[in-house]
């Protein structure tokens, strides 16, 4: 796999620094709070894993799993969800976790669903955000990096399903994507 690496654009360590930083906000912020914190599959689990060991609360967790449709050609907005969530969520702070916000559909259609069940609230906090292929204003409540207009992989986001398992988030040479 290392090969395959251009660059790694963070490194282990600055990972490691930056989900703890999180974990201290989210303990502090939802103190006397109940809080569900909902990992979207499958790209959000490394992150999610790390994350609730640096939350010092009594946290309840929960998976969901979405696909957009036409992602490759025109992402419309319109989210299918694989995997729901196995328990009702009415009166519960929500807070997804995510691996990255790129055009941001996604996330807007996960909000507006989770909303739309009654939650005492919902917030976002996702480990990294490209600004520059927002399609969509979305307010992120908690965001590890934010990263130039690359595609990259590793400590959870793939590229054809590969790369998850690698500890840092890096970008692929070209060559990877034309193979
Ligand atoms: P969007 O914000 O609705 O455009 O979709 C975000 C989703 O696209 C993420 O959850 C990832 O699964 C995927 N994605 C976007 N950018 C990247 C990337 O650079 N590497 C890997 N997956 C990405
Ligand atoms: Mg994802």
């Amino acid at each position: 796999m290392e090969r395959d690496i251009q660059e790694i654009l963070i490194d282990a360590n600055q990972l490691k620094a930056k989900v703890k930083e999180l974990g201290q906000r989210i303990t502090a912020d939802y103190k006397g709070k109940n809080l569900l914190m909902v990992c979207v599959l499958k790209g959000g689990i490394t992150f999610m894993a790390d994350l609730i060991r640096e939350i010092n609360l009594p946290i309840e967790i929960d998976f969901m799993a979405v696909s957009s449709y036409g992602a490759s050609t025109h992402s419309s907005g319109v989210v299918r969800i694989l995997k729901d969530l196995e328990t009702g969520i009415e009166g519960k702070h929500v807070l997804i976790v995510e691996d990255i916000i790129d055009t941001g559909l996604t996330l807007k259609y996960l909000v507006e669903n989770l909303k739309a069940r009654k939650a005492a609230s919902v917030k976002i906090c996702t480990l990294l955000e490209k600004p520059a292929r927002r399609r969509i204003d979305i307010n992120i409540d908690y965001c590890g990096f934010t990263i130039p207009d690359k595609f990259v992989v590793g400590y959870g986001l793939d590229y054809n399903e590969k790369y998850r398992n690698l500890p840092y988030i890096a970008v692929l040479k070209p060559e990877v994507y034309s193979s």
